[in-house]
């Protein structure tokens, strides 16, 4: 097989899931660089994730956000949080599909509870905010490689145990196999 780059480790999942929270501490364990993608849309962009909806609507967010993402995963190896929705655009699955993706499951209530009122444009009302879950429930279980339950354990538990994960499969760089859970 040729040299090809090492797979990043990608965090998918809800809203609300911990992905950046979870990222950090789990870069920090690992020694890699951490990126969070709406960080990266909003440095190249200069205007907040609010604002970009508000003004130029999810259409034209999304266009930011692929490109925002594939500037991240030509970059250096790093564990990078994605939004919630980067997996839902069909553009960016087959480059998500490539690296190793680890999704953070959570009760749709429970991810309620963390992004009510936070000022997310796609977090503003329960029901609407369950039918997003249901939608992207199957997109992130196709994608991932692992998926880990975090309704009920902290960041670095959550850290801890996907780092364990990765030793699992072959010195943090093994090849795709099944999904498998942490639960
Ligand atoms: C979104 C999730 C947000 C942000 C934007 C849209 C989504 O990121 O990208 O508000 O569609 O789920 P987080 O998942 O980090 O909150």
């Amino acid at each position: 097989m040729c040299a090809a780059s090492k797979p990043h480790l990608l965090l998918i999942g809800m809203m609300g899931a911990g992905k950046s929270t979870i990222g950090r501490c789990l870069a920090e364990r690992l020694g890699w660089t951490f990126a969070d993608l709406d960080e990266a849309i909003v440095a190249a962009d200069g205007r907040s994730v609010a604002r970009i909806f508000a003004e130029d609507g999810e259409e034209r967010f999304r266009l930011l956000e692929s490109a925002a993402l594939a500037a991240l995963l030509a970059g250096p190896r790093s564990v990078i949080a994605l939004g919630g929705g980067a997996p839902a655009t069909p553009e960016n699955r087959a480059p998500v599909a490539g690296q190793w993706t680890v999704w953070l499951d959570a009760a749709w209530e429970v991810l309620w509870e963390r992004v009510a009122g936070s000022g997310r444009p796609l977090a503003v009302s329960p029901g609407g905010f369950r039918a997003l879950w249901e939608e992207r429930r199957p997109i992130y279980q196709d994608l991932a490689r692992w998926r880990l339950a975090v309704d009920a354990i902290s960041p670095a538990e959550a850290a801890r145990r996907i780092a364990g994960w990765m030793d699992g499969q072959g010195g943090r760089g093994g090849r795709h196999g099944r999904l498998g859970t942490g639960d």
